[in-house]
């Protein structure tokens, strides 16, 4: 019932004339893949200075492209930011917000990713909410918990009404680019909690009908085994998002083989 969604996260990576080659050699490997695009949809993340040559390189391939962060602001004295405006112009659908590296390593708070959820939403691109526990909160056991207050604080705290279409993304921290993947069973755990979330807050119907992604390390090794998970939808990938076979592995693997 759900159409699986594989977004890649690009990082900072990736030249202009690096990104357009990764991206136009997706679009031909989808090309060589029929009636794979119609199964999946496929959203590309590439750093804002390539935003525009990805955009062009996928026109007229059913591929979204992805700022990795916004401002809430739409525009004036807020130097080295980018508005959603600016990524709408420059051909982005979609912005991926509250990265676990953007939290750690640029101390962004929940209220923060609220501020440009919102701000992202109003403006007509679909954001993609990440949230997921350190490896102490796992150990304690609370990760459930953990998980609740992001929910509570990055979403639930500005969307009083129900958006048009939002995505989560449960990336938890500790299997972000190490190699170490949740087990399919923790990782459907948290799936399934989150829908439930999703569901006293946007109504069931909504919930049932939005997507909830899996990220950490997920690679053409595991990706069947975790996307196979009934509350997994897709996957949102850094490191394998990089290399043009895998990802068109992954989202062959998403089209169901
Ligand atoms: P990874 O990154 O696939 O390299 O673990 C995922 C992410 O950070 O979005």
């Amino acid at each position: 019932m759900r159409k699986p969604l594989i977004a890649g996260n690009w990082k900072m990576n990736k030249t202009i004339a690096e990104a357009r080659a990764l991206a136009g050699g997706i679009v031909r490997g989808l090309a060589d893949s029929p009636g794979v695009a119609e199964k999946v949809d496929i959203v590309l993340g590439p750093p804002y200075l390539s935003l525009s040559a990805v955009a062009e390189a996928t026109a007229g391939a059913p591929v979204g492209v992805a700022g990795q962060d916004c401002s809430a602001e739409a525009g004036g004295p807020f130097t080295g930011e980018v508005s959603v405006p600016m990524l709408k112009d420059a051909g982005a659908t979609h912005v991926i917000l509250g990265h676990s590296e953007r939290r750690e390593l640029l101390s962004e708070g929940d209220a923060r990713v609220a501020a440009k959820a919102a701000a992202a939403s109003a403006g007509g691109l679909i954001p993609i909410v990440c949230i997921g526990e350190p490896i102490t909160t796992r150990e304690a056991g609370t990760t459930l918990d953990r998980i609740g207050f992001q929910l509570e604080h990055s979403v639930f705290s500005v969307f009083t009404n129900t958006p048009a279409e939002l995505v989560i993304a449960y990336e938890p921290v500790w299997a972000i680019g190490t190699g170490k993947t949740a087990t399919p069973a923790q990782a459907q755990e948290v799936h399934a909690y989150i829908r439930k979330r999703l569901g006293e807050a946007f109504g069931v119907d909504w919930a049932g009908n939005s997507r909830i992604l899996y990220g950490g390390s997920m690679k053409p090794g595991n990706a069947a085994e975790l996307l196979v998970q009934p509350d997994i939808d897709g996957g949102l990938i850094g490191g394998a998002s990089l290399a043009e076979a895998d990802f068109l592995e992954i989202i062959r693997i998403a089209a169901g083989g």
